[in-house]
């Protein structure tokens, strides 16, 4: 019988715990479950005998691939695969999926929510603005960044986006104003929301020199990852520019920094949490068991991201 181990260091919902298990075993198969592990060496004796596996962010590098010997599929619920080596799971044969759009509403409503938090000051009672008329700049426009979007326009505000890989007409069909290049991006918006995926080139790409084109009264959301930050131009960024403030989903490594000399201007979640909702814990969760069990039953390899 096969074995699906389901390896979440953050876990998810309990409910869609359950229906991952409803899944694998309505197709004949058996869950394995090792949550809130601490150890590599945990993960990957749990990989051992798994024939699937369904990750969050989890690391699965060469060791774990090598560890799972009877491995032919794993699946990350979710959007960004930079967690797994990809190169090395090509080289073992090992199908690497992604679950795209199932946890994007989750990740939206964070986004435009921690907007609100710092457009009233992290709600201390001062009085603070509102995002009604002000331009929002999407760097990227992927399931997230639509959805933002969407969200967004419903507050009034005025929507911008920029993406390479996305063509004009796409993003113009969803009323939104499509720029040519991120600087334009930068230069005319207020406030900034970030949904790229960490690649090569993303990482650190976020940098003084496109920071300081934003106009007065500037804020930076980061639900994407924090590898695309430049942190050295972040700080460069807070000291030159009182006015800036940047809300992220994990914190970044210059946190300590940031607490010390920028108070008022930052919030950081503790731990990344814009998929952690049970809907998008459902969502993800079900699609990845469901696409196990199709590439098992019906080698169905839709989603893959290692061709
Ligand atoms: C994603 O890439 O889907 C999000 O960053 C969610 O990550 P998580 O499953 O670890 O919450």
């Amino acid at each position: 019988m096969k074995k699906i181990l389901v390896a979440t260091e953050k876990p998810f919902a309990k409910a869609a715990v359950e229906g991952i298990k409803k899944i694998v075993e309505g197709a004949g198969f058996e869950m394995a479950l090792l949550e809130n592990y601490t150890q590599k060496t945990e993960f990957t004796a749990a990989a051992a005998d798994a024939d699937a596996i369904i990750i969050r962010s989890d690391i699965v590098d060469a060791d774990v691939l090598e560890a799972a010997l009877k491995l032919k599929i794993v699946v990350r619920a979710g959007a960004g695969y930079d967690n797994i080596d990809l190169a090395a799971a090509t080289a073992k044969k090992v199908v690497a999926m992604n679950t795209p759009g199932q946890n994007s509403n989750a990740v939206a409503e964070l986004a435009v929510g921690m907007m609100v938090y710092a457009a009233r000051n992290n709600f201390n009672g001062s009085s603070g603005t509102e995002l009604k008329g002000k331009k929002l700049g999407l760097h990227a426009f992927g399931y997230v960044g639509k959805a933002v979007a969407t969200i967004a326009r419903g507050f009034g505000m005025d929507v911008y986006a920029f993406d390479p890989f996305v063509d004009k007409k796409t993003i113009e069909a969803e009323g939104i104003h499509c720029v040519e290049t991120v600087e334009e991006l930068y230069k005319t918006c207020q406030y900034v929301s970030l949904h790229m995926p960490a690649t090569a080139q993303t990482k650190k790409s976020i940098n003084f020199n496109l920071l300081s084109l934003m106009p007065k009264g500037a804020t930076l959301v980061n639900t994407a990852r924090k590898e695309v930050i430049d942190e050295e131009g972040l700080l460069q960024m807070y000291a030159e520019r009182a006015d800036f403030k940047y809300v992220s989903d994990v914190e970044p490594d210059c946190k300590g920094l940031i607490a010390e000399k920028f108070s008022g201007r930052f919030y950081f979640t503790p731990k990344k949490m814009g998929a952690q909702t049970s809907e998008a814990n459902n969502n993800a969760g079900l699609a990845a068991a469901r696409q196990i069990v199709d590439f098992f039953t019906k080698n169905d390899s839709t989603f893959q991201v290692n061709k």
